[in-house]
């Protein structure tokens, strides 16, 4: 079988090497980069650092408002899936390099596989819930990290093609947590022990492009004592200078703002983290794998089991709230076991070596 495979942002890297590397054995791949991330920390460094392959495509479409961005890339994807006829479109979470795949793809008949199908934020304001809705709504091979996305994906009458795998994420975070404890060297670069330091990120537009929710995000964290260790996303950096911001929160005494990590070392920088302060999807399940309080600086998650778990606490951009979080929040201890065994990336490709009934 031939598969065009569709990445584009970071997370997806991430979710894809190791379907990849499972798929390349059975199956021919064709990988197609949007080019929706470029910066080297964005983009090249997780080609290098997971030994993924070189993309066969790279579209170059760069960033840009959602619609000339995404239709960019649909008028790119569909030119290489005509040549390359492929019997499968696989893509992967929900970005608009996630949508642009897909709906390229369903238009022109060519089925279309969604890993980390079925998780729901119930709104819409959100542009990763349409792109997660619309994907999973033109896909036929569904494969869900955890029962809760079969349930969503059952309700929205979408039962054909659901397949519960488990969560991709997990097996890249097992994996590499061995590769990242024999190579990162993060910790010692930046003076870090365990559990001396909070980790970081906030990358979402409800956070970023909202000034007063940055500022309260920003007052927060330069509110408390402990050392603040914040890998900045060149959008929220983009802010941040918009907002004036920058150059003070880079000059407070417990922050220590870095650039954008590469896998390796953002694994080793969220297991030895005291607490996970983050609007990423990505981050908060891996600070559940690794067994770290996750304070989500959001309304709403698509994780929902972290949070019922007692693991994760969702506070927004709440200034009191998240100086609360950080002084006093503090897991049960308990974790299921929702996200799978880390088999995911065997589970997949064995799906897709089925004949479709
Ligand atoms: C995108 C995804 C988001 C995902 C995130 C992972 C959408 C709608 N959003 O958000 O779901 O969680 O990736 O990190 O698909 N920029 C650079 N260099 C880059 C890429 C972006 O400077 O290599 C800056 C540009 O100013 C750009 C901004 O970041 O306008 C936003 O980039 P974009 O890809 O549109 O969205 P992300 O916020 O990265
Ligand atoms: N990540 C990384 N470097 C960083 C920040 C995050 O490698 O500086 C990884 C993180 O470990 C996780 C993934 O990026 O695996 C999450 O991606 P992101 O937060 O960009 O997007 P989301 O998960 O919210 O879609």
């Amino acid at each position: 079988m031939k598969i065009v495979t569709i990445v584009g942002a970071r997370p997806q890297f991430i979710k894809a090497v190791l379907v990849s590397k499972e798929l390349r054995k059975k199956h021919k791949e064709v990988l197609v980069h949007t080019g929706q991330h470029y910066d080297r920390e964005l983009s090249d460094i997780f080609f290098d650092e997971l030994a993924i392959p070189q993309p066969d495509y790279n579209l170059g479409i760069g960033s840009d408002s959602h619609a000339v961005q995404t239709g960019k890339m649909m008028i790119a994807i569909e030119e290489i899936l005509l040549k390359e006829k492929p019997d499968w479109v696989l893509v992967y979470g929900d970005t608009n390099s996630t949508l642009a795949g897909a709906l390229a793809a369903a238009k022109i008949q060519i089925p279309v596989a969604h890993v980390e199908a079925g998780p729901r934020m119930f709104d819409k304001n959100i542009p990763e819930e349409i792109n997660r809705v619309l994907t999973d709504h033109v896909s036929s091979l569904l494969f869900a990290p955890t029962q809760t996305a079969v349930d969503n994906l059952k309700k929205e009458g979408v039962t054909e093609g659901v397949h519960l795998t488990g969560d991709i994420m997990l097996d890249s975070f097992l994996h590499f947590s061995r590769v990242a404890e024999r190579k990162s060297k993060i910790l010692a670069e930046l003076g870090l022990g365990k559990k001396g330091y909070l980790l970081a990120t906030v990358h979402r537009a409800g956070n970023t492009d909202d000034e007063q929710n940055l500022r309260s995000i920003v007052d927060a964290f330069m509110s408390v004592d402990d050392r603040i260790v914040f890998p900045v996303h060149p959008r929220t950096e983009k802010y941040l200078k918009q907002y004036g911001l920058y150059a003070m929160l880079r000059n407070a005494p417990n922050m220590t703002l870095i650039d954008p990590v590469g896998y390796l070392d953002s694994i080793m920088l969220t297991s030895n983290a005291g607490k996970v302060l983050t609007d990423s999807g990505g981050l908060q399940k891996e600070a559940y794998f690794a067994r770290v309080p996750c304070i989500t600086l959001d309304e709403t998650t698509g994780w929902v089991e972290i949070v019922q778990d007692g693991w994760n606490t969702l506070v927004a951009s709440d200034r009191e709230k998240i100086i609360a979080a950080i002084k006093h929040f503090q897991p049960k201890g308990r974790q299921r076991k929702v996200f799978g065994d880390g088999r995911a990336a065997v589970k997949i490709v064995g799906i897709f070596s089925k004949p479709v009934s």
